[in-house]
């Protein structure tokens, strides 16, 4: 009988501020994940500094394959392929992780994968379930809020996007205005489940029928709102705050994903990217397609964050539709994902 041999991936993701590799078997299993975070490094200058994250993730790379091959009991030798994420992202970042792996390709003589962040953060959720098309993923991370549609493996459609500040951004900023540390956007969940909702902030709904997003409004109310109260004295409870805000945010969210999941009548519906961990949003969308005849999955949370264990799961798709990246592959901080998805 003949039996199809197994495929591993070795993954490599440097996109921001986590210094990740992965081993993924099948594209769907999870031999090893390795994530190095340097939020700690970043937290007193209130944000990412991507010189801080280059040099850290120099440092820790070859630290963090060696624990991933320890890992995964394997050596170079025994993977198919290397994925790495070429975009978007910092480019200092991505270019250690870039050079890593071709380094790697080019000695072990492997094929090398190029691949997109955001359809990474998409196919983590396939490390959970299988897909089935045609599917929306909404994602919604620190760079990126997108409504994206996909018809079949590895092509991806978008059908709306912010228009200013993405989800994770306003997030992060308001958590600064509010003097929570970096990154705010646990922090604001966790007010916000102990806060009351009693700040009517608006709600971009845009034009009808229009899937774009926008949060700039929000986050200027929001500060504006924190600032009027500090002029006359008055205290405002962040918790307040962040309940008020986090209800905008997440009604938004998921009013626009449940219109695009009716019109587009797809089978799943895919939430992706940091933002995918906040409570409101994980129970406001589980609510909202109780009862629709609409798969919904939402990952875990050690898969919403930045990982290469997602890397691995794109980068199989991209290894079975046969896309090969050459010698020449370099880091690409603005890549597009729909060209990146007709390669
Ligand atoms: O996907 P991600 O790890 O990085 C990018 O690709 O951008 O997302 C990071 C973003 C940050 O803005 C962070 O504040 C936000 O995700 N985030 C959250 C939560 N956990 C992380 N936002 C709201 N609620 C959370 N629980
Ligand atoms: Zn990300």
């Amino acid at each position: 009988m003949h039996t199809k041999k197994d495929e591993y991936i070795l993954a490599i993701e440097t996109s921001c501020d986590e210094t990740a590799a992965a081993v993924i078997k099948n594209g769907t299993e999870v031999v090893a994940n390795v994530v190095a975070s340097q939020i700690e490094s970043h937290k007193r200058f209130g944000g990412v500094v991507p010189e801080i994250a280059s040099r850290h993730h120099v440092e820790q790379i070859t630290i963090v394959l060696e624990e991933t091959f320890e890992q995964a009991k394997m050596t170079v030798d025994d993977v198919d392929a290397i994925a790495v994420t070429e975009g978007p992202g910092l480019v200092g970042a991505l270019l250690v992780g870039v050079n890593a792996a071709k380094a790697l390709a080019f000695a072990h003589n492997k094929p090398l994968i190029g691949v997109h962040h955001i359809a990474g953060h998409i196919y983590a959720n396939r490390l959970v379930e299988e897909f089935t098309f045609p599917l929306l993923a909404l994602v919604v991370s620190g760079g990126h809020t997108e409504l994206i549609l996909m018809r079949e493996h590895g092509k991806f459609e978008v059908i709306g996007e912010t228009r200013d500040d993405a989800a994770g951004e306003a997030y992060d900023k308001v958590a600064r205005t509010l003097d929570l540390s970096y990154p705010g956007g646990p922090q604001i969940d966790k007010l916000a489940q102990i806060g009351k909702e009693m700040i009517d902030f608006p709600r971009a709904w845009l034009e009808e029928g229009s899937y774009d997003f926008s949060f700039s409004g929000l986050k200027s109310s929001v500060i504006n709102t924190i600032h009027n109260a500090t002029q006359r004295g008055e205290v405002l409870k962040k918790e307040d705050i962040a309940a008020s805000f986090q209800a905008s945010v997440v009604e938004v969210l998921t009013e626009k994903a449940y219109q695009a999941a009716k019109k587009y009548q797809v089978k799943q519906v895919i939430v992706a990217g940091g933002v995918a961990a906040n409570q409101t949003l994980r129970k406001s969308l589980t609510d909202k397609f109780d009862q629709e005849p609409v798969a919904l999955l939402i990952p875990p949370l050690w898969l919403c964050t930045d990982n290469a264990a997602m890397i691995g799961a794109a980068g199989s798709i991209a290894y079975t539709l046969g896309h090969r990246s050459d010698w020449f592959l370099n880091a690409n901080p603005g890549l597009d994902i729909e060209l990146y998805g007709r390669r």
